[in-house]
This record gives C-alpha cells, structure tokens and sequence, in this order.
C-alpha cells in the first residue's frame, strides 16, 4: 500500500530534543521519578557493596555487630527499593500518559486544521494508527525506555565507580568491552528504526483495510468480495506479522551479542585477578563483592540493550507524529472580517488543477451572480462543476485568478468568516452519530435552540418523519445516518442548511441520490432553501435548472455557453443538445 512521503528526515538529536519538550513542563515529576529511580540503583549497588563487610566482617573476622546489623539493613534496603520502585512507576506512568493527551490532543488539532487537499491523497487508516498505535509507543518511550534508560545507567554507573573504588586495574579491564558495546548498539539501534517506522506504516495499513470492510461490508457482502479481502488483509497481516519478527529477532540477537561481549571483559577480569600475583593483594570480601559487581551488571546490561528496541521505536512514532504535526495547515491569513453579506459572488478567469502536474480542470472561468441570484452548472461529467463551486468556501485555492464576494477577493477574508457565509449540500451527506437534534443543529451555529430546530425541520419536511420517530429529535441516527432513508438524510441535511440561514447556498447534485418520487417531495423544501439567497446549484432536474438566472454549460473545464432556460433553448446549441438528452425521461 502506497504512503504518503515522510515530510523530513529529522535528525535523533531533532527528535530527542523535541520529546523533551513534552517532557519538560512536568520536569519537578521528572526529577522526582528519577530520584526514586536512583534510589533503586543506590540501593543496588549497596547490596554488593554490603558483601564486602558481610564477608569479611562476619565470615572472615567474625565481628559480632556486622552479623547482627546485616539483616536489617538488608531489609531496610529491600524497603527503599520498593518505595522508590513505586514511586518512579507511578510518575514515569503518569508522565506517559501525560504525553499521549497532548500529542493527541495535538494531533486532533492538526485534523481539523489540515486541508481538504491533504485528506484526498492520504489513507484514513493511516491517521487513525497515529492516534491508537503510533502515540502509545511514544509513550512506552517515555514510562519504560526512561524507567530503564535512568534507573540501569545509574545502576551499572554505580557499580562500576563501586569497582573502582575498590579495585581500579580490574574495573579498568572491565571497561574494555565498553565502545565495542557502544558500536554495537549503535548499528543496531538503526536498524530497530527503520522497522518501526515500516512497522507503523504497517499497522497504518492494517486499520485502513479493516476500515474499509466495515465501512463497505454492504458492497463485500452483495459482490462476494470476502475473498478478496480476505486476501488483501493476509497479505498486510503477514507483512505486519514479518516486519516485527524482524524487530523481534534483532532484539533477541542483540542481547546475547552484548552479553558475550561483557561476559569476555568479565573473563579477562578473571583472569587478570586470578594470577598469583594479583590474587595475594586481594581479600576474600573484595574479590566475591568484585565478582558479584560484574555479575550484578549483567541484568541492567540486558534491559538497556533491549530498551533499545522500545527507545528506537518511540522515536520512530514521534517522527511520524511530528512529520504530521509539522504539515501546513489550511492558509487563512485573510484579515477582512465578515460577519454578514449580501451575497454576490464573482468569478474572474479562474484556472486550477488538482496537485503540481496533471491538466487544468478548470481553464479560465469567469462568470456573475448578483446577490439572490441563482446559478445553475449543467455539464458532462468530470466537466469540473464540483471543482468549481468547491474553490468558493476555499476548500481549494485556485492558480490563477480572483474569486469574489460583494467585491471581496475571498482569499483576502478570514477563512471562518467566508464560511460562515456559505451553506453546502452535496450529495454525499455527512451525518454524525448523534441525535436529530444536534444533526440539524450541527455546532449549535448561532445557538439555536429546540424551537429553531423544530422550524428548520418543518421547512425541509423533516418533520413528518421526525415525529414518527420513536424518540422524535432525540433519536439517535446510528453512525453516519444508517438508520434513515437517503431522502429522510437528505432532508436533515436541508434543514441543517436552513438553520445555518447563510446568504450562499452551494448545492452539488443535492438529490441526485433521491428517486423521482422523493425528490419532488423536497423540491419544495429545496426551493425554500433557495430563495432569498445566491445560489449555485449543481442539479439534473429541469425545474430548478429552468428557473435559473444564469445556466452555465460546462465543458472540459471551460464554459461553452451561459444563458437563461429559453435562450439557450432557442439557440439550438450545446444545451439545447444536453438538455433533450439529459432531462428528456425527467420531463
Ligand atoms: N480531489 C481530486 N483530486 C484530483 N482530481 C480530481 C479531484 N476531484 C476531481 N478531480 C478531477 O477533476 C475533474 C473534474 O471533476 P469534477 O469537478 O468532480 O467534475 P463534475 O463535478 O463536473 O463531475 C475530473 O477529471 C476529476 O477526475
Ligand atoms: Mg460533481
């Protein structure tokens, strides 16, 4: 399945830095948890340190104080561990957790502020992994790889200077293997990168299939395409599943690779303190607290090198969340302000096409509607009608020219307010899954209240239906409207339209998903939308498209004749050809 390119390689350094600042607001928590963490490792490094006197004092020397002090401190040492464990859990948990709302909630942000062109060549499922997938790893990152990172570092940092305390030439040996670990880790951690990154793409493609079949099941179901899907899904299941042994067995292999490593700097240690020579200067106590040092080493060597895995994968998430982050939002740097209008909108020789290359879908438009007025496209499909009315609320900008409202070039007004100027109907209605009420009354515009509701219902003929409702406006309309009728939906989206009362109207084939019957049963509605306000109106009925002020005949991006119903009709031309076409079976 194709991705979208990353926005930018962004250096570790970039990534770390910018996580860090996730991290930091709550930096009196951080420091906190990482007291407790050191904590745990002092009380480590005490338990080796502790065998010394243990052995030398007691079993050596026989002094009564040491046998009698050393169970308690050794409880008393299990005691801070516990705490410290527990505490550096908790706020390492509450620190992760505290991220993953943020990088959420910022996330969400960029979703509501990214533009229409970005969703139309994006995966859903992609997006939706970023939420559920990409910022728990972040967070694994976070609670787990610092946890690890801080508590072991200190752990071996305080074994280590332990052993130099107590012997320097045998802790000197044992760093040896050091840079040959680092090295190893390093090469390692690379490669843990970019399998999480193609992991995530992964799992991206895993929610998008999945969505899919939920979302088409009526179409798998009638086409037999189980099969197929099935199939599909295997194939990203399996690559999914592959992808991770792939984390998995490099994770696996870089334990041992790192264990043999320390364990031949812990045999040259032996060795070295094994020769007569050396072996006389050392007492029992030094050399078994030596030994149980390096051995002591060998577990928080483990975690740090598995972290490694979950570190590198936190990494790779946040640079994916951050490349989206990053993403240009919708531009509005318009400073008109535009709270109210009459309605008069103006297009001058508008050109467009969709992404850099590719023909221009729309090749110098131009065309007038004075406020009030309604203008009807009539064309081929694919002629670039819906392109065209859709550069009005900006959900696109055009290459060239100006498009205006009561003169304003409209990329000159505050995104909100131009659209808070236009209504749009098309034909696919978005409906959420919520009650009529809050459907009609999307966003509460202007604060309707139940009555305004109930009048913008009755104007779309909603209400008939919406009374035989078992729980009237409080029913709750399932996900995207499944439990009405495309005519009941379309009438909901009528009197959304109507309460929103803009002074522009955009109606993209607004019925064309309607039989004839149910259609003319809205027309009545749709004309009441429509009066008093400019429209344009996308429509292959013959009744609303007669009644225009302007027909504007489109083809291949250009306008190949403008007029009204009865000129155009006259002049035998383009229209007159669509027109006994297209409407004939209507009339
Ligand atoms: N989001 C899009 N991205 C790329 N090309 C598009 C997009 N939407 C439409 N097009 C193309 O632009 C042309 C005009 O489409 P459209 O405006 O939808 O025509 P109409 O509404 O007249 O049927 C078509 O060739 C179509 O393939
Ligand atoms: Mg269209």
């Amino acid at each position: 399945m194709e991705h979208p390119p990353q926005v930018s390689e962004k250096s570790s350094a970039q990534i770390y830095r910018r996580l860090l600042g996730y991290v930091a607001p709550h930096w009196k928590i951080f420091v906190l948890a990482s007291i407790a963490l050191a904590l745990v490792a002092g009380s480590q490094t005490s338990f080796v340190a502790l065998m010394k006197p243990m052995l030398d004092g007691s079993f050596v020397e026989r002094d009564p104080d040491i046998i009698k002090y050393t169970p308690w401190v050794m409880m008393a040492l299990f005691l801070v561990r516990g705490l410290g464990g527990f505490i550096s859990s908790y706020f390492m948990a509450w620190m992760g957790r505290e991220v993953i709302k943020k990088m959420r909630a910022e996330l969400f942000d960029q979703l509501l502020r990214l533009p229409v062109s970005f969703y139309d060549v994006t995966p859903s499922g992609s997006l939706i992994s970023k939420f559920i997938y990409d910022v728990e790893q972040v967070a694994q990152s976070v609670t787990s790889a610092i946890t690890v990172l801080v508590r072991d570092t200190l752990t071996v940092i305080g074994l280590l200077g332990y052993m130099f305390y107590i012997n320097w030439i045998l802790a000197s040996i044992m760093l040896i293997g050091g840079p040959i670990i680092g090295y190893v880790i390093n090469v390692i951690s690379k490669r843990f990168r970019r399998y999480s990154t193609r992991i995530q793409n992964s799992m991206g493609d895993v929610t998008q299939v999945a969505e899919e079949v939920i979302e088409g099941q009526r179409v798998i179901k009638t086409f037999g395409g189980q099969a197929y899907e099935l199939q599909r899904f295997d194939d990203i299941n399996e690559h999914n599943r592959h992808l991770n042994m792939k984390m998995e067995t490099t994770n696996a292999a870089s334990v041992p690779v790192v264990q043999f490593i320390s364990a031949s700097a812990s045999a040259a240690v032996i060795y070295v303190a094994t020769s007569e020579p050396f072996l006389e200067t050392l007492t029992v106590g030094t050399f078994v607290s030596f030994i149980a040092a390096m051995m002591m080493m060998y577990g928080p060597m483990k975690s740090l090198t598995q972290i490694n895995a979950t570190l590198q994968r936190g990494i790779a998430a946040a640079q994916s969340i951050f490349n989206f982050i990053d993403m240009s939002p919708e531009i509005d740097d318009g400073t008109v302000e535009m709270k109210s209008c009459n309605g008069s909108v103006v297009y001058q020789d508008i050109h467009f096409n969709y992404g850099d290359d590719g023909e221009e879908v729309l090749q110098g438009i131009g065309f007038e509607a004075k406020a009030g007025q309604t203008v009807a496209f009539v064309g081929r499909s694919g002629s670039g009608k819906s392109t065209l009315v859709n550069l009005l609320p900006r959900f696109y900008l055009p290459k060239s020219g100006v498009i205006r409202i009561d003169g304003y070039n409209i990329e000159n007004i505050r995104l909100q307010d131009l659209r808070d100027q236009i209504s749009l109907v098309n034909q696919h209605i978005t409906l959420f899954n919520d009650t009529i009420e809050n459907n009609i009354a999307y966003g509460r515009l202007g604060g309707a209240n139940r009555d305004d509701v109930i009048k913008a219902a009755k104007a779309a003929h909603a209400m008939e239906f919406i009374e035989r409702l078992p729980e009237g406006l409080d029913t709750l309309v399932g996900e995207n409207g499944v439990l009405l009728s495309g005519g009941q939906r379309q009438r909901l989206a009528i009197a959304r339209a109507l309460l929103k009362n803009a002074p522009i109207l955009i109606l993209d084939e607004a019925t064309s998903a309607l039989d004839t019957e149910s259609e003319r049963y809205i027309q009545g509605a749709l004309e009441f939308l429509m009066s008093n306000r400019t429209t344009l109106v996308i429509a292959h009925r013959l009744s609303t498209i007669e009644h225009a002020d302007l027909i504007v005949v489109m083809d291949k991006g250009r306008i190949i004749e403008t007029g009204r119903h009865e000129e155009l009709l006259e002049r035998k031309g383009h229209y007159a050809a669509l027109h006994s076409m297209q409407f004939r079976d209507v009339e």
